[in-house]
């Protein structure tokens, strides 16, 4: 309604406003996720520069000063909390329920993260309909037609009947329909989809973020129904969204694959219900993801002669041990500092074998160029592939061909010693199934019992290992 003005009533210049709802403006850190009071150019908790921005926030219930009007809650003793084991589904994918420690436990959030495209989806729903007959489960997508998800499970030739979709971005409205169906899983496609009415920026943005989180982990724990959050990876491999996001999950997922590979690597980041470092491999196929059982079998290059600079080495990836082929090229280098390369080995790792081999090796390689790459995509992250690498170097270098059946692990330490490795005779057995005849592996890993074919070289240091092998 208009007004118009006393003085000069020409112009009506007074306009009823219905009151707008009251909001406030708050600042985020888009990095680390930290509230700040004020704007400012560098985050005070995780020094980043032009992370914090600024989130219109519907203004909630008047702050409490003190703790007038709260009530004392109950404290419980430990001892009298029932130690029953937790609840645990099996997902019907073992390699999905290896890393997530035996099955999804009720009433726990776990957050997959991974590069677009690489098939999370895919697995989800693979795993959704084959839960579906046990558990009454939910996949709620904000990315997706229904169309395009039926067209997916027709592809996947999946279980259709007893699995419920929805497609929905508003929180509000996924937990009004979550109070109503009550499915015991539920799953959420992509959380950085959602939004939440009482937050008034772009969905994806940090708070939306962390408050749809928030909601959905409030429910999780009070209502026991496991919930499964997909999120985005940005483009440093980082799960897109605020750090706080991982603390507050249980179980953080990251699914990964070599560029071009059909084989993807589901790794657990942070499990509050099982163990991390455990990895479950994939193979994509044109009907979905398989599970490949057997993966030391896959990481072995199929070429039936071998070359110079190739040598397997078993690894322990989590509860199982796993072949691995480590290739290294030496050659001379142009440039007045020779190039080092290290794919699926750390670079300073590298740096460091490449210092012992020469001090302790008596290899001097200050002239020549060093790549060293893991066959199959895979980052080893233990220590225990050190004198593989070092053996793949030198043979590489002297362009000697390394006996078939060879194989080695063990640590470099940094004066020459080998150290040894936890589960030796387990990584022994894993050799002599796969038929390699001989190992070359630290003096303290040497094996108790008798190792069949596998003949077997327990050496003391570097100098030792070289020999053993190119003499
Ligand atoms: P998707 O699960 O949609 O990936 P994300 O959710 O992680 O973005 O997977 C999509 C890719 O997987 C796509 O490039 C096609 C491929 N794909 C197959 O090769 N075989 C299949 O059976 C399916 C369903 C997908
Ligand atoms: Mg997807």
């Amino acid at each position: 309604m208009g007004l118009i003005c006393y003085k000069c009533p020409i112009l009506p210049v007074l306009t009823w406003q219905t009151p707008m709802a009251k909001s406030k403006l708050v600042f985020h850190c888009t990095a680390c996720g930290s509230n700040l009071g004020k704007w400012a150019g560098q985050c005070p908790d995780c020094k980043s520069w032009n992370t914090v921005e600024e989130f219109r926030v519907a203004a909630g219930a008047r702050r409490k000063v003190g703790f007038a009007g709260a009530t004392a809650s109950l404290v419980t003793p430990l001892s009298s909390v029932p130690s029953g084991d937790t609840q645990r589904v099996e997902t019907g994918l073992a390699e999905l329920d290896r890393v997530l420690g035996g099955g999804l436990v009720s009433g726990s959030v776990v957050l997959l993260g991974g590069d677009p495209g690489i098939g999370k989806s895919t697995l989800l729903l693979q795993a959704a309909a084959r839960l579906s007959g046990n558990l009454k489960s939910l996949y709620v997508t904000g990315e997706e037609s229904l169309q395009q998800i039926g067209l997916r499970a027709r592809r996947l030739g999946v279980e259709r009947e007893q699995l419920d979709c929805l497609t929905e971005t508003s929180v509000e409205q996924i937990l009004a329909t979550v109070q109503k169906v009550q499915p015991q899983l539920l799953i959420v496609d992509s959380i950085q989809t959602l939004q939440s009415d009482d937050i008034d920026s772009a969905p994806g943005s940090v708070a939306q973020v962390r408050e749809s989180a928030a909601r959905l982990v409030r429910y999780a724990k009070t209502s026991g129904c496991s919930i499964v959050l997909v999120g985005h990876v940005t483009k440093e491999g980082a799960l897109a969204g605020p750090r706080i996001l991982e603390h507050m999950v249980d179980a953080v997922l990251y699914f990964e694959s070599d560029s071009g590979s059909r084989y993807r690597i589901i790794r657990s980041f942070k499990n509050r219900f099982g163990t991390v470092n455990e990895i479950g491999v994939f193979a994509m196929t044109g009907k979905g993801l398989k599970q490949v059982s057997n993966p030391s079998a896959i990481f072995l290059s199929s070429r039936s002669t071998p070359t110079p600079g190739t040598i397997v080495t078993v690894t322990r990836e989590g509860t199982r041990p796993m072949l691995l082929e480590i290739q290294a090229l030496v050659d001379d280098s142009q440039l007045a500092n020779p190039r080092r390369v290290s794919i699926g080995l750390e670079h300073n790792r590298l740096a460091m074998l490449l210092a012992v081999l020469h001090r302790h090796g008596g290899v001097s390689l200050s002239s020549q160029d060093v790549f060293l790459n893991v066959v199959g995509g895979l980052r080893i992250s233990e220590t225990g592939s050190d004198l593989a690498a070092v053996l793949a170097v030198v043979s590489s270098y002297r362009d000697l061909v390394l006996p078939e059946g060879l194989l080695a692990f063990g640590e470099l330490g940094l004066s020459g010693e080998l150290r040894p490795v936890y589960n030796g005779e387990e990584r022994l057995k894993e050799a002599a199934v796969h038929g390699f005849k001989h190992a070359v592996i630290p003096a303290a890993n040497a094996p108790r019992h008798d190792t069949g074919k596998l003949r077997v070289s327990a050496v003391d240091t570097l100098h030792d290992a070289l020999q053993s092998v190119f003499t």
